[in-house]
């Protein structure tokens, strides 16, 4: 039973550390508030008009997607207003983002 137990933790931390090197979500607010992604996501991903909510998303979806719009492929009606946004965007800068927007409400 006991080591059972072990096995059991063993597996919560390589979970745990496979989701921070997925994308770290302090730098990825950080770059989010330095970007100008909240001028029109707003500060806590929401959305606002034709600007789409990013909050709760799934991070590999919103990197998937940001990764398209930096690769300037058209995604939704409003892709061009986007693309702009996300051209100097390192993958790094893209987990980072995702794993931030995903971890709002
Ligand atoms: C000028 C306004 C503007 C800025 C600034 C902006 N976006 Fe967007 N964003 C949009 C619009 C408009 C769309 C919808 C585009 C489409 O129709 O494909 C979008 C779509 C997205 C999506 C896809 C949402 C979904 O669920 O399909 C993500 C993720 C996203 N933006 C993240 C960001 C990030 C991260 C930044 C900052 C680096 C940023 N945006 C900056 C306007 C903006």
């Amino acid at each position: 039973m006991k080591k059972l137990m072990l096995v059991a933790a063993g597996i919560v931390m390589a979970t745990g550390m496979a989701t921070a090197h997925a994308g770290d979500v302090e730098a990825g607010e950080a770059k989010y508030a330095a970007s100008g992604c909240v001028g029109c996501h707003g500060p806590t991903g929401q959305g606002q008009a034709i600007f789409p909510k990013v909050a709760g998303s799934d991070a590999e979806r919103l990197a998937d997607t940001l990764t398209k719009y930096r690769a300037g492929e058209t995604v939704g009606p409003n892709s061009a207003m986007m693309m702009p946004h996300a051209m100097n965007l390192s993958d790094e800068d893209i987990a980072n983002l995702a794993a931030y927007m995903a971890s709002l409400e």
